[in-house]
């Protein structure tokens, strides 16, 4: 959202909680809107006018989990009435090749987009930077910094990956309507690694006590990190590395 209206691009946000003015998350010149993709409210008011959508949204568990391509479809439905030319879908690396109900909720989504009658890209990204720190975070109160056997990971910077789905929803190749295309992009971070090794630079930048400990995961999750599934050698793109990161975010950890 950040570069979009520093691009000087009008930028539309949809989300359940509108952040009141001055609050941290909330970016000057952007136009806020209550919706909630579950219900349908809402959603027709924040993509009126788009010429572009990009889908960010999150369902992790229950009934958002349930009910997250339905939300997707009621978003394409809406921008598709708004004559929105274009949809784009972040996404999980490889999300179609794993049991668990969280990739398969991203993967049903997927196909809704696949099917929809708008010229749709699904970007695909690995782990960001935060979630890495987050886990990192979460696991260091209690002074173990977990790290997951046997798990490498490839994570990539969130605003690498912005810069990507902007790029992307602005591609001016002309789609000819009759003719919608769908298309599937891989987006990875620089540079892969043993989870541990990430532990140890979180550990580094942030100074937090504890041991970084290899603990197993088991079901689905786990063999999807354990098989590589996470990793996409062949799309190291992103320029900012997780060290980079932790610099550039120091006063935020
Ligand atoms: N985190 C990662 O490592 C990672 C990696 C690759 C891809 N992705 C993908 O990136 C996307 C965003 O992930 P994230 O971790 O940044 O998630 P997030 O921080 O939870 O953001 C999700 C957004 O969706 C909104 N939202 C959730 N349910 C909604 C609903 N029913 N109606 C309207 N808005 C709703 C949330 O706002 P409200 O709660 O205010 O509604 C929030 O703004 C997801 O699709 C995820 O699969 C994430």
């Amino acid at each position: 959202m950040r570069q979009a209206v520093g691009a000087g691009h009008s930028v539309a946000v949809l989300s359940r909680s509108v952040p009141p003015d001055g609050a941290p998350g909330r970016i000057a010149g952007a136009e806020y809107f209550r919706a909630d993709v579950t219900t349908g409210e809402g959603i027709a008011a924040a993509v009126a006018g788009a010429d572009v959508v990009i889908d960010c949204l999150e369902g992790r568990s229950g009934k958002a989990l349930r009910g997250f391509a339905d939300g997707g479809a009621r978003l394409l439905a809406a921008a598709q009435d708004a004559g929105s030319a274009r949809a784009v879908m972040l996404s999980i690396v490889n999300c179609d090749r794993s049991n668990a109900s969280f990739y398969r909720s991203k993967a049903s989504k997927e196909h809704v987009y696949e099917l929809s009658g708008l010229d749709t890209v699904v970007v695909r990204a690995t782990q960001f930077h935060s979630l890495l720190a987050m886990m990192f975070g979460a696991g260091s109160k209690l002074r173990i910094i977990p790290a997951v056997r046997g798990a490498r990971f490839q994570p990539v910077s969130p605003a690498d990956v912005a810069a990507m789905l902007l790029e992307t929803a602005l591609d001016p190749a002309p789609v000819p309507v009759a003719d919608p295309r769908h298309r599937v992009l891989n987006f990875g971070g620089p540079e892969s690694k043993d989870m541990t090794d990430f532990a140890r630079e979180w550990q580094q930048a942030t100074g937090a006590k504890g041991q970084v400990v290899r603990l197993p995961l088991p079901g689905a999750m786990g063999r999807y990190l354990r098989e590589g599934l996470n990793l996409v050698p062949e799309a190291r793109h992103g320029n900012e590395t997780f060290r980079g990161w932790l610099e550039n975010s120091a006063d935020t950890l």
